[in-house]
């Protein structure tokens, strides 16, 4: 069968076999962040963005995406690169394997529905990302400062459009 959509920004059409599944069309579309970590919508690590939603693409048949918009880490690398040296600075990028794209989409997500998330929003939206390596205090530091950077460059902004105070 066939299946069109759009991947990255553009439009993308495919043979698929009925039962192929998301994670395994895209990295055979070249969107090799895309990792599988356990098929059983446990870890977290294939998520990608399905009409800019979060998604588990190890549970999405391929053939429902006919017509979405689907966004992998490689359709957002300057804004993923950004976090990820946060991630770095705080020693929470350790093996790599579970942040791109798992972590970072999600992170990255959250911050498009949430302007200013607590830290137990944070915790809570971001639970069904696993990481094996260690806790997850580096990687709760890391979204703190990013958060930190992303509100003053906002406030800096919108004091040069003349929307802060004197
Ligand atoms: S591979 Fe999809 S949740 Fe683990
Ligand atoms: S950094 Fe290694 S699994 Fe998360």
């Amino acid at each position: 069968m066939e299946v069109q959509f759009t991947l990255n920004g553009k439009k993308v059409s495919t043979e698929i076999a009925a039962d192929t599944v998301l994670l395994n069309l895209l990295r055979d579309l070249g969107c090799k962040s895309v990792k599988c970590g356990c098929e059983t919508t446990n870890c977290g690590l294939c998520t990608v963005w399905i009409d800019g939603k979060s998604r588990l693409s190890c549970s999405v048949l391929a053939a429902s995406i006919d017509g979405h918009e689907v966004t992998t880490l490689e359709g957002v690398e300057k804004e993923a690169a950004e976090f990820g040296s946060f991630l770095a600075q705080e020693g929470a990028e350790q093996c790599g394997f579970c942040s791109p794209p798992g972590f970072i989409m999600n992170v990255l997500a959250m911050f498009r529905e949430l302007k200013n998330p607590s830290i137990e929003e944070i915790k809570e939206y971001l639970a069904g990302n696993l990481c094996r390596c260690t806790g997850y205090m580096g990687q709760l530091r890391a979204i703190q400062k990013y958060m930190e950077v992303r509100n003053t460059a906002v406030n800096i902004t919108v004091k040069k459009m003349g929307g802060g105070e004197e």
